[in-house]
């Protein structure tokens, strides 16, 4: 079921419209009778106009409900059936609301509201599913508690809060603590339960349970370790305690995100909690315990302190993000997090900056709000909070944060709330630094360098470029951490923050020797593109010496994206020196092998296409393709003689252990089997396959294979060992598509779409199929452009049974204003393609038009 096609322009919401409800609600009665087809809910809801309020229209949302009747007082009423929902004359002092509305669950492939997954009821409610589920005002700074009465023949039936009772055919829950709808949940079906518990450090029980599939009980111990690390690192670190006697966690297949923070009741897309060794890699474990973190980090960052608006979302994702990504620094590698964390954010948030979908992290209007849980308001909201922290140190951090849960737990807050506190705490002005926040795009920041009788000066010029409804941009705070280098590798001066917030400014150091080498955004302490001329030499220097660890990979990785530029503009040969630099670090035990591993992973041909974009290039997918195989054959060549010692030397045996060290051991052995692939024609790779008794091992080894076109035997293995397990099935269909060549890309993603185990309803296979052919760098944007056709085809097809996470994937055109004129020709036809189809859901036909407006 979808929304009915916009027949006129789509209404669009503004922030500075924001009027609050008229009315409290005091109590909340749900009755759910649970029937696939026909699920009855029977709403009691107690609401009290409000002295003050501004407007007293009664109007609740509500989307594809059957009414059945509707009562004020016990009698009943006839409500007026409006777009959205409905509108009812109600009495100016407190009174009852009862309704009955029949809804179905089986037919909702949307899988936003009240849906079915493999005969399991469960729900979606943010950020505006639960108007689907029985008329309200769905919007969060409405707050109430909640008791709900489940009758249905499931053997477990959940939701949030407390459980007050149960029987043959029923259960009820209470939630004490008042919460806006969309953290409503509910689960119903026969699910076996991994349990587990931890004391608060006030010293209360809590009863933790990971509810799954019959099946897949054994693949819940890790998600429950990491969930008791994140319990006790929310206190150590924030004074966050727990605040109900149960938290539960449930497994479901059929899910559009990755999880949802529910009251007591997170709900989780099964890839991000169910692991085993045998079935989930190194990067999945370590996601897993990420967003088992963040969703019970929204415990205090999200439902005790919650959003006013959805224009507000980043200050609970932002900030979450944020928290989580500290979490993974403390139970991992802090730089290697950062890295990661990095490349993420310029893979996927600069990209949406710098195109047509470019909006601040709060944006001030939309047409629908799915659309806006992007990079920009999620990672970029997390960038901002590092850089406020950095401005503020980490003392008046924790300070303001402190301030923060005293002064507005319990309440609905803004943007404007969360600087307050922050002004309040530190007695600084935020203003400038709001800037952040309001506006999109990112800044460049050029440095220019002066030194004379030991006195050094720097010198920074930021300019943001125009961004969709932005044109003129001033200059913003940017916190930037500087260290200095002396010519022999010794660091001259620590790391300093230098605080920018003129268009241009100068900082000078004093009583150096010589001229320094510097070391510029230290923990890429702000998120800008720096711009600086500066040699290969410097660069190398900076990855032998720097002792910023992000700033030595960050050399590096410029390095790699200088030489690749070279190499796709002008033709060049590989560099020399950087094979050089490459070969020595490879070798160096004394350095942490993931770092290594992130050092020998080249850039991706998506981030070479921008790079040559900023510099006024058409990239040239095929080009780009061309230089990273050049390079990389040239340098498993160089490194020839030493790749299978190696090899043997970095592999890791013994039980798989999922830990940070030992994943980062396997990583790097992954990079050097990868080379290692390309001299001896996979003969180590099939041998790494066959012994494997993990995935991330036999993962490895068969990318490694399929890259080399030689994994057909290991590929049929593969699916014959794993067919019956979807998550592992997902990275079989995503591998494919992946590792083909270019011009083979869309056609293997074509092929597998007919694979009796493609299904379009389910996201995780959609987006294993779609995600990877987008990825595919060279291979979506071959210049046959069949790549453009086939995901318009089934974005299309997509869009009538999920439109949400049809548009979502819309954004793989997002950049297509980079490509040559053929390109971009071909890729209009198909936005204006999907653009054109009729009955487009109101979440596609926004996206597409954005991305066309460009
Ligand atoms: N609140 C979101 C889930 C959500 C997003 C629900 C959009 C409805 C619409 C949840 O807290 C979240 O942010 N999940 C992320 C993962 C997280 C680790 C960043 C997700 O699902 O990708
Ligand atoms: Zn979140």
């Amino acid at each position: 079921m979808k929304d009915a096609s916009p027949a006129t322009a789509p209404e669009t919401i503004y922030l500075k419209d924001y009027t609050p409800f008229g009315y409290d609600i005091e109590s909340v009665h749900l009755t759910f009778h649970l029937a696939p087809e026909a699920t009855r809910v029977l709403s009691k809801i107690r609401f009290a106009p409000k002295a003050d309020a501004t407007d007293a229209t009664f109007f609740l949302h509500g989307e594809e409900l059957k009414l059945i009747s509707a009562k004020i007082d016990g009698q009943e009423v006839s409500p007026t059936l409006v777009e959205g929902g409905l509108k009812c004359d109600v009495p100016s002092a407190p009174f009852t609301w009862e309704a009955e509305v029949e809804i179905n669950p089986a037919g909702n492939t949307a899988l936003e509201g009240l849906y079915m997954s493999n005969g399991m009821y469960c729900t979606q409610c943010e950020a505006e599913g639960f108007r689907k589920i029985t008329y309200y005002p769905d919007r969060p700074d409405v707050m109430s508690t909640f008791t709900v009465r489940i009758e249905g023949d499931a053997s477990v039936m959940l939701s949030n809060g407390n459980p007050m009772g149960k029987g043959e055919g029923w259960a009820e829950w209470h939630d004490p603590w008042p919460k806006p709808a969309y953290l409503f949940a509910l689960v119903a079906g026969d699910l076996v339960n991994h349990p587990g518990q931890f004391t608060t450090k006030s010293g209360k029980e809590v009863e933790l349970n990971i509810w799954v599939r019959p099946g897949d009980e054994d693949k819940c111990a890790f998600g429950m370790e990491a969930l008791k690390k994140s319990m006790k690192w929310d206190e150590d670190v924030y004074g966050l305690e727990y605040d109900l006697e149960l938290f539960n966690i449930v497994a479901v297949d059929d899910f559009n995100m990755g999880a949802m923070e529910n009251k007591g009741l997170n709900i989780f897309n099964s890839s991000c909690v169910l692991a085993s060794p045998e079935t989930s890699t190194d990067a999945n474990f370590e996601r897993i315990e990420a967003i088992i973190a963040h969703e019970y980090f929204h415990n205090w960052t999200g439902n005790r302190i919650t959003c006013r608006d959805w224009f507000q979302l980043c200050l609970k994702e932002g900030l979450t993000v944020f928290r989580d990504a500290q979490f993974t620094a403390d139970m991992r590698s802090e730089p290697v997090k950062r890295i990661e964390d990095v490349i993420a954010l310029r893979a996927r948030q600069f990209p949406e900056d710098n195109g047509p979908l470019a909006h601040p992290p709060r944006p001030e209007q939309f047409q629908e709000i799915n659309n806006f849980y992007t990079a920009t308001v999620y990672e970029k909201g997390a960038e901002v909070i590092g850089m406020l922290k950095r401005l503020v140190g980490d003392d008046n951090y924790y300070k303001a944060l402190k301030l923060y849960f005293e002064r507005h737990d319990g309440q609905a807050c803004t943007i404007e709330d969360w600087l307050k506190v922050f002004e309040d705490a530190t007695g600084r002005d935020l203003s400038q630094f709001k800037l952040w926040y309001s506006e999109a795009g990112t800044p460049r920041l050029k440095v220019s360098e002066d030194y004379a009788d030991g006195t050094y000066t720097l010198t920074f010029e930021q300019s943001t470029p125009p961004t969709p409804g932005q044109p003129q941009k001033a200059p913003r705070v940017i916190p930037v951490a500087v260290g200095l280098l002396s010519p022999n590798g010794d660091e001259v001066r620590g790391t300093e923050v230098l605080e920018l917030t003129e268009a241009r400014q100068s900082f000078t150091f004093e009583g150096l020797a010589a001229k320094p080498v510097p070391s510029i955004l230290r923990e890429f302490s702000a998120p800008v593109i720096l711009e600086r001329e500066t040699t290969n030499a410097e660069r190398a220097f900076l990855l032998a010496h720097d002792t910023d660890p992000f700033n030595r990979w960050e050399a590096g990785n410029a390095l790699a994206k200088e030489v690749r530029v070279a190499m796709v503009v002008d033709g060049a040969t590989p560099d020399a020196a950087y094979l050089d630099a490459l070969e020595k670090l490879v070798r160096d035990d004394d350095q942490d092998p993931a770092f290594r591993a992130l050092v020998l992973s080249p850039p991706s041909q998506a981030d070479i296409a921008q790079t040559l974009a900023e510099r006024g290039h058409t990239p040239d997918p095929q080009k780009i393709y061309d230089a990273a195989e050049t390079f990389a054959q040239t340098l498993a060549q160089q490194l020839e003689t030493s790749l299978p010692r190696l090899y043997a030397a970095t592999t890791v045996d013994g039980p798989y252990r999922p830990d940070a060290e030992s994943a980062g051991k396997r990583a790097l052995n992954g990079r050097i089997l990868s080379l290692l692939t390309r001299l001896d024609g996979g003969e180590q790779a099939a041998r790494q396959y066959a012994t494997a008794d993990n995935m991330t091992q036999q993962y490895t080894a068969l990318s490694c294979l399929m890259k080399a076109e030689k994994a057909d035997a290991q590929s049929q293995a593969f699916f014959d060992q794993w067919q019956h397990d979807r998550l592992v099935m997902d990275k079989w269909f995503a591998l494919q598509i992946a590792c083909a060549s270019p011009e083979n890309a869309a056609a293997t993603a074509a092929a597998l779409t007919r694979h009796p185990l493609f299904d379009m309803k389910n996201p995780n296979r959609f987006r294993a199929v779609f995600g990877a052919l987008a990825g595919n760098h060279a291979g979506f944007h071959h210049a046959s452009g069949d790549g453009y056709v086939l995901l318009a085809d089934n974005l299309i097809a997509l869009d009538k049974l999920n439109p949400q996470t049809t548009a979502r994937m819309c954004a793989a055109f997002q950049t297509w204003k980079r490509y040559d004129t053929a390109r971009q020709e071909r890729i209009r036809e198909q936005l204006l393609r999907i653009a054109g189809t009729d009955g487009l859901s109101r979440d596609t036909n926004e996206m597409v038009s954005r991305i066309l407006d460009a």
